[in-house]
This record gives C-alpha cells, sequence and structure tokens, in this order.
C-alpha cells in the first residue's frame, strides 16, 4: 500500500444478509451452481399446491422423479394450499437436440417442464432442486422462467486417495451425493499406494490381508514412527469386490462414473509389502507405510527413496500380476478407462539392480525413464486386452512414450500444451491452478495441516484450461478437469468436508458452466452464500469464508473505513484491536465503522465471521500502520 494513503475505504465485496434475497429475486441465475448457459426470466410464478402432480413419460426418468418427490415430501409443507392443478413433468420429448448431458428447464405458472435424455433429465432435477428455498417452506413458489444448459466439458472428476486414509462406502456416497448435486461426473478413486490397498484381488488375498492394514500412528504425516519388528497392523481398511460394485451402480445411478487407479511402478509399498518378490530388493521386512519417512525431497522437486516401493519392471512375474488385477478391476469397472498412476516412480534401484541393467543392455533401453516407458507400454497392452483405455499422470511421458495413452495433467500449462499438440487426450487437475484440495485454502497459520501449496477457492475458479495459443483442433483433447484430494493429512470426514467445501463449487463451475457465464464476484458474493449457509444447516463442515481475499494485509493511513459484507447469510462478524483472538465475546460488527489511529502507532485488527451454527473462520490480520 503506498504510505501516502490517508483515508482508506475498503468497500467489501461480500454481500449484507438482506441484499441477498434481494439479489437472488433480481438475478436468479446466480442462486444456481454451477451457473447455468442460459436463463430467460419471465412475469408470473409456479405455485406448489396439493393438486401438483409429478409425472414422467419416460422409463429412464422414473428414479430421477423417485429421487425428486423424496426431496420434495422432506421439504415441502403445502398440501393446505388448494388451487388449480398443475404438473411437474419429465420428457424426453423434444431432447434430440440438446448436448450430451444438456436439458431445458421450462417454468411457466401452469407447468414445470424438464427436457432431456437421461443424465440431462438428473441435472434438470438438480437445478430445479437448487431454485427451490433451503427451508421447508409453507408455500413454495417459483418465479416463471427458461434454463437451456449444457456442460462446458465432459468430464468433470473429483478424485480421493483412500490410501493414506481409508474412507467408508457410506462415506463415500456421501460424496458421490454432493458430486452430483454440483453436475460432477468422474469419481476418481485412488485405490493403492504406498500406506494402503484398497481393493480386494480375489486371485491375490494378500494385497488386502497384508496390504490394507498398517500401525496404528498419531500425528503428522511423513513423521509418524517406523513399524516396530513384530507391531501388529490393526489400521486400515478395503473394499469388498461386492462393495465396489455397490460403489459403481451407486455412482451410476447419479450419472458418475468410476474410475479406478491402481498406482504403480511406483507408490506400490503396500503392494510389496504383501508380494516382496515383485520388487527388486525383495527385501521382505517392507512394510505397509504408517506415514513415516522413506525418502528424502531435494529444492529440485527430486527425491531419494530409502525404502523401495517400485515394481521390478524387468520380472515377467510383475506382468503376472498386474495381468491379474487389471483382469479384476476391468472386470469391475465398466468405465472406459482405468488409471495406473506411473507419477514419482523412484529409478534408484533399478539403477542399482545388476539385474535390470542387463535386462536394460539386453532390450537396447538407454534410461531408467525408457525401462518406465517399457513397463507402461506393457500395461497398456495389458489394459487394452481388457477393452479398456490407460491413463496415467504426466510423468508416464517422462521417457518419450510413444503409446497413444490419455494424461492426467498436474503441472499445468507447459506440459498440457505439449501433451494437446501430440494429440493426446487429457484431464487437467493442476495443483498450481486451485484443483489439489489437499492444498492450504489460504495463507493463513490458522488453516488445518495441510499438503502446502496454495490453492484458495478463486484460483479453482478462475481456473481456464483452454490456455492460450491452442487451436480448435487441439481443444478437442480436452477430456475435461479434475478436483483431487490427496489424504495424507485428512484423517477424518470432517477434514475431508473442510477441505473440499467450497472449492468443489467452484470446480463444478469451471468443470461446467460455460467460460463467458464465470463471474467469481456473483460466485462469491450472491451464490456461495446460499450454499455454504445449506452445508451450515445440514451440518457439514467447510471453510468460512473471511471478509477479504487475503487474511494478512498492512493499510497505512490515520482514518480505516470500513464498510464490511458478511459472506454468508446469517453469520456473524466480530473483531479486536488489542492483539488478541477475536471471538463472540469481541466487537460485534455491525456496520461501517471508522478507525482512528494515532500518529506514529499501529494497530492490528483482527476479523473473525462466524456461522450460524457456530463455524468460525481463519483470523483475518489487517495492520492498520500510522507510523510513519
Ligand atoms: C501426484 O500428485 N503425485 C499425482
Amino acid at each position: 500500500m503506498r504510505s501516502t494513503i490517508k483515508r482508506v475505504c475498503i468497500s467489501m465485496s461480500l454481500l449484507l444478509v438482506f441484499a441477498l434475497a434481494k439479489a437472488q429475486d433480481s438475478d436468479i441465475r446466480t442462486t444456481i451452481i454451477p451457473a447455468p448457459a442460459k436463463i430467460e426470466k419471465h412475469e408470473g410464478q409456479f405455485v406448489f399446491n396439493d393438486q401438483t402432480i409429478i409425472t414422467t413419460d419416460d422409463m429412464v426418468a422414473q428414479p430421477i422423479v423417485r429421487i425428486f418427490k423424496a426431496y420434495l415430501s422432506a421439504r415441502s409443507k403445502s398440501g393446505r394450499v388448494q388451487s388449480k392443478r398443475n404438473s411437474i413433468r419429465f420428457t424426453s420429448k423434444g431432447a434430440d437436440d440438446l448436448p450430451d448431458e444438456g436439458y431445458k428447464l421450462n417454468i411457466t405458472s401452469e407447468a414445470i417442464v424438464i427436457t432431456g435424455k437421461k443424465a440431462g433429465l438428473f441435472y434438470g432435477m438438480q437445478s430445479l432442486i437448487q431454485l427451490l428455498p433451503i427451508e421447508a417452506a409453507e408455500i413454495l413458489r417459483l418465479p416463471c422462467m427458461n434454463i437451456t444448459d449444457y456442460p462446458r466439458f465432459a468430464y468433470r472428476g473429483l478424485m480421493l486417495d483412500v490410501s493414506r486414509h481409508f474412507f467408508s462406502v457410506a462415506q463415500i456416497k456421501e460424496l458421490l451425493d454432493m458430486m452430483s448435486q454440483y453436475k460432477l461426473n468422474r469419481f476418481h478413486w485412488h485405490l493403492t499406494d504406498d500406506q494402503g490397498w484398497r481393493i480386494e484381488i480375489k486371485s491375490l488375498p494378500k494385497l488386502t490381508q497384508v496390504g490394507a492394514f498398517r500401525v496404528p500412528r498419531n500425528g503428522d504425516f511423513g513423521a509418524m514412527e517406523a513399524p516396530r519388528p513384530g507391531e501388529k497392523a490393526t489400521d486400515g481398511g478395503f473394499y469388498t469386490q461386492d462393495e465396489v460394485r455397490e460403489i459403481i451402480r451407486y455412482a451410476a445411478e447419479r450419472n458418475i462414473q468410476v474410475m479406478p487407479e491402481i498406482d504403480v511402478p511406483g507408490h506400490s509399498m503396500a503392494a510389496i509389502a504383501a508380494y516382496p518378490h515383485l520388487s527388486c530388493t525383495q527385501d521382505t521386512s517392507i512394510k505397509v507405510s504408517p506415514g513415516s519417512s522413506f525418502a528424502k525431497w531435494f529444492p529440485d522437486k527430486k527425491f531419494e527413496m530409502y525404502i523401495d516401493n517400485t515394481l521390478n519392471p524387468t520380472s515377467e512375474e510383475t506382468y503376472v500380476f498386474l495381468d491379474k488385477v487389471f483382469t479384476e478391476v476391468a472386470a469391475l469397472f465398466p468405465y472406459e478407462y482405468i488409471h495406473i498412476g506411473g507419477d514419482e516412480c523412484y529409478k534408484g534401484f533399478w539403477e542399482r539392480d545388476a539385474g535390470v541393467q542387463a535386462f536394460m543392455k539386453k532390450m537396447n533401453i538407454g534410461s531408467t525413464h525408457e525401462l518406465q516407458d517399457y513397463f507402461t507400454s506393457r500395461l497398456n497392452k495389458i489394459i487394452r486386452s481388457k477393452n479398456r483405455k490407460l491413463i496415467g499422470w504426466d510423468e508416464i511421458l517422462d521417457g518419450g512414450l510413444n503409446d497413444q495413452v490419455a494424461i492426467m495433467n498436474r503441472f499445468g500449462e507447459k506440459g498440457a500444451i505439449t501433451q494437446l499438440k501430440r494429440k493426446l487426450n487429457i484431464v487437467l487437475a493442476p495443483g498450481n491452478n486451485g484443483l489439489y484440495f489437499d492444498y492450504a485454502q489460504s495463507r493463513s497459520d490458522m488453516e488445518p495441516i495441510n499438503h502446502g501449496g496454495f490453492s484458495p477457492v478463486w484460483k479453482a475458479y478462475g481456473y481456464n484450461p483452454e490456455y492460450e495459443g491452442l487451436n480448435e483442433e487441439d481443444k478437442k483433447h480436452i477430456m475435461g478437469v479434475s478436483g483431487c484430494i490427496w489424504t495424507e493429512n485428512i484423517p477424518s470426514i470432517s477434514k475431508l468436508q473442510y477441505m473440499i467445501f467450497p472449492r468443489m463449487f467452484a470446480l463444478a463451475e469451471t468443470a461446467w458452466s460455460q467460460e463467458y457465464n464465470k463471474d467469481y464476484k456473483g460466485f462469491a458474493e450472491v451464490t456461495l452464500p446460499k450454499h455454504l449457509e445449506k452445508l451450515d444447516k445440514a451440518g457439514y463442515n467447510y471453510r468460512v469464508p473471511t471478509p477479504f481475499v487475503y487474511t494478512d494485509t498492512t493499510l497505512t493511513g490515520k482514518h480505516f473505513h470500513f464498510d464490511l459484507k458478511v459472506p454468508m447469510a446469517g453469520a456473524k462478524i466480530y473483531y479486536t484491536l488489542n492483539n488478541r483472538l477475536p471471538g463472540d465475546a469481541d466487537h460485534e460488527y455491525q456496520g461501517p465503522v471508522t478507525f482512528d489511529i494515532p500518529e506514529g502507532k499501529k494497530r492490528i485488527l483482527k476479523i473473525i465471521v462466524i456461522s450460524p451454527s457456530g463455524r468460525r473462520s481463519v483470523v483475518t490480520n489487517i495492520t492498520l500502520d500510522n507510523s510513519n
């Protein structure tokens, strides 16, 4: 801030509570996340009453009608308002011209008509639900309007790592419900890693008998005590094949395809603990990692492993193993892609192994990166033989792999452009663009422990994968975008929810909404408060927004005027100027306020937002500096 500013007026972008309702009336588009492609508003209202009938002429819409009726009966207290007969109709007649997953939602005073094919009908219903009030109401009314909506990207994903911490079938179903409400349609299930193998493979029972459990530990991931000799591995879990089928069925009912990830040849410590012959070292003392240290990381992002977590790519037994695993995985998962990981594969054990070196010489393989290519190509053949396609993280291309594979890009622009120019299909999930939800949501040291990085909600919202320099042909290879939740530091459902919300809402808009309809101000000021209110009422955890984008700033001047807006309906703002952490016993912000700071002094204004259910934001610190 320039020191010449003597009067600082901060007009906050976030809305006052009473303004919220007004804004919703005047711009209904902003109540739906993700923002629909087009809305035309009309005069009049549709009023739900005891004569309202919900119908469909379409078999595929019957489960959708059931879900909608169940929703409505929990929300509506209507029944006493006698009125004319009106209807809510789900139909696929007239849907032929709609893009995949698109829908029309037409509300007149006589009828609500949702037109779409199967997924479109489901999404039309989700939009209709979002237009209804959060609270059960005596009389439900909706303003008349026509919505035409369809997605920007076909792949709208969320990845969950269930290896570092295990989440139950019920918890995953809840996540799938949330995803589907926000029109996300790919659940990427990171099922295996160094800290646990989570999927039953019937022909390899030790993968779960041994690989799904680790010694119990509390503490910070990466710094846990290593397993002691003879110590029992009691912490973990896995999904039986019946449970996997149930998750896939439940997801499909909600228009979500499930993509499994089996991370190889690196990140395989749990598999090696079960079957030590799979690694070069064949070290039988290797255990499933409880989050203890097993690598040194250097500033150039290179790393050195001192516990072997890498499959031996030169052994036929490895491919026998992979064939068994991927045969069962392909039989379970109908989705066209199988993710093979391929990230962070440490090559040191390969480099030091005489057998591997002899193999490379014999096969004329010049480097260990090319050796990973050899591995990936062989796995690609296995996957293709099961009528599935291979997708992997960026690193599978490091050796110059020539296969036509798909890439899940986590490093962003530079690699993405190269991959797209090669005509590879890619999903964009760059951590530094806000799509790694294990990263910090602000720079405040009050954020719960996280994986570092900086992924505030506005980054996830602002991300546009259609980089400059890409032509229309290149863009056709962008499958879509994905958020990623790595769970090293996420041991509970409450923490998971905190890390997901509100970033998942931003992801939904980045994935679905047309770029020309994206508008962060409207999203943060009008739409988000409504959806946070819904989470708050439903008892979910989420990050309570702060009234400023940055949580630590310095302003210089003498008089400091603040006109703050409450970032969610019903929330309250409290502050201190005495260096103490603010809480609900401190000054309550009740309207524009001016602080006069004596000449030569500084004060720190500390602000907290407390939600209606009592959830607290991190504290914003604004140094008010009149010292020079
Ligand atoms: C990754 O972030 N290691 C895929």
